[in-house]
């Protein structure tokens, strides 16, 4: 008793003990296990996730945690000389339309599926034009502009559709990219569509291209320290959080992921421990990052055994919250509902696993971070993190 509550009064120990998310409960993988699956996101209450293993998109009720329907009608997964092959096979990234009740989903065979969230039907099938896979999207609300790219043609596309008539409008192609194209984010602050190029010619550490959707213009391109991005994600005023891959670890031996200014182009904080991301989100509600470090190692390096995290990062400090062990096989998906902040991750040995946001660990940082640079911590003064000290040691006590 005398040690745990010798632990409980370091601040810094407790911070990191202290747990934002709990898992609530299972979905069952149905009909069969999972081993392939790509994005996922949550609207209205309901969890949408791509599985190439059952081809189709899984359809949670998040309040109940049950599995309400599987949208179907992709390619599913397609096996090439025995081995799974994911740039022919579908569905892969998506995204929601709010004001037309749409989700977008690209397809193994470079069509983009729209389903009518309404009766969770396929009701179009666009092709971009591509002849491999449709993958991960940005929806420019304002325009209403769809931007899908097609990361796997020999150079890589992204193409621009029109929600009101499903018209391939025009393409702008990444002659420069060397290892693909990842995802794209809309900005709405300044019109233009975000692009992760995980590493290019001129910036083998990875660029963020940044495109003029109407114009159908790469007009500057911004570069990463280092950190090879997959997913990237918008947070509060211009801050992108950058999720370095498995590629920054083997090749720079980096151990972070960061987040950059895209008005400055300037990186404003690399947020160490946690590496090896896809798919990255931000939930405004509790004005945190949400990393799907799948392929992290346990000491940072190349070396390391695979140590797969799921990682929360507030983005008015800049501090690495809280971590929840994953997998990585599967969890290199995330998503978390903006309504009751539950968090959501599939797991390949044990289903789609749901994860509920207690309030009382936390303090309300939205709209209080001022130039959300977070190197004051404005957000969250440190009086606040020695109270959750003592009510931790209360609690210990009690229990004890
Ligand atoms: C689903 O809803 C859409 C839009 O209301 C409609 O066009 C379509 O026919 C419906 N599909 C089915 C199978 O009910
Ligand atoms: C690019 O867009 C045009 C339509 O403007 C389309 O015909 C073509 O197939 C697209 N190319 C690729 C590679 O997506
Ligand atoms: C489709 O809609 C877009 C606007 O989103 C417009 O620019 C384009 O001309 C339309 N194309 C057709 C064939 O109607
Ligand atoms: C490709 O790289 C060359 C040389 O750095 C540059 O001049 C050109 O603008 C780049 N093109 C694109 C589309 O990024
Ligand atoms: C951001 O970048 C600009 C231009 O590179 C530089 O002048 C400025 O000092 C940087 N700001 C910060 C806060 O680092
Ligand atoms: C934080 O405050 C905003 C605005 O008052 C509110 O909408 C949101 O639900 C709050 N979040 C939490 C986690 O209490
Ligand atoms: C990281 O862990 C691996 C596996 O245990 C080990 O071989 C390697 O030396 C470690 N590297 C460092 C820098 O600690
Ligand atoms: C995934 O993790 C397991 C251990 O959990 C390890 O044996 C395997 O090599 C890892 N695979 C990759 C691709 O990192
Ligand atoms: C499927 O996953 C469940 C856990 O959800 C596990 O108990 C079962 O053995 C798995 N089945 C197969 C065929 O791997």
């Amino acid at each position: 008793m005398k040690l745990s509550l010798f632990l409980l009064l370091l601040p810094v120990t407790v911070l990191a003990d202290v747990s934002y998310y709990h898992k609530r409960t299972v979905v069952p993988w149905e009909p069969k296990n999972a081993t392939s699956v790509d994005q996922s996101v949550i609207n209205d209450g309901y969890y949408y996730l791509s599985d190439r293993t059952n081809a189709a998109v899984h359809v949670v009720n998040v309040a109940t945690g049950t599995l309400m329907a599987d949208i179907t009608g992709f390619i599913g997964l397609n096996i090439v000389n025995g081995k799974p092959d994911n740039g022919i096979s579908g569905p892969n990234g998506l995204t929601v339309v709010p004001d037309h009740n749409q989700l977008y989903v690209g397809d193994g065979d470079g069509t983009v599926k729209v389903v009518d969230l309404g009766n969770n039907t396929v009701v179009a099938s666009i092709h971009t034009g591509a002849s491999t896979r449709s993958d991960e999207m940005a929806y420019d609300s304002t325009r209403q502009l769809i931007a899908v790219t097609n990361p796997e043609e020999t150079v890589p596309v992204l193409t621009i559709i029109s929600v009101a008539n499903h018209t391939v409008l025009g393409n702008i192609t990444f002659p420069n990219a060397t290892n693909g194209i990842e995802q794209p984010a809309w900005n709405p602050a300044d019109g233009y569509v975000y692009v992760s190029v995980p590493e290019s010619n001129a910036n083998p550490g990875g660029e963020i291209d940044v495109v003029d959707i109407e114009q159908l213009k790469i007009i500057k391109i911004l570069q990463q320290p280092n950190c090879n991005s997959h997913g990237i994600a918008f947070g509060p005023y211009d801050q992108l959080m950058l999720g370095c891959s498995q590629d920054s670890i083997i090749t720079y031996g980096t151990n972070h992921v960061a987040i950059l200014d895209v008005s400055t182009g300037n990186v404003t904080a690399t947020i160490p421990g946690i590496a090896g991301c896809d798919q990255v989100i931000y939930n405004p509600t509790t004005n945190f990052y949400y990393v799907s470090a799948y392929q992290n190692t346990a000491n940072g390096t190349k070396q390391g055994t695979p140590d797969p995290l799921l990682g929360i990062i507030d983005a008015a400090t800049h501090s690495l919250v809280q971590t929840i062990p994953t997998d990585n096989i599967t969890a290199h998906s995330v998503a978390v509902d903006p309504k009751t902040n539950t968090l959501v991750v599939p797991l390949a040995n044990i289903g789609i696993v749901l994860y509920d946001f207690d309030a009382s660990t936390t303090t309300n940082d939205t709209g209080t971070t001022g130039t959300g640079t977070g190197t004051s911590g404005a957000g969250r003064p440190e009086l606040v993190h020695l109270l959750l000290v003592a009510v931790a040691a209360f609690a210990a006590i009690v229990n004890l």
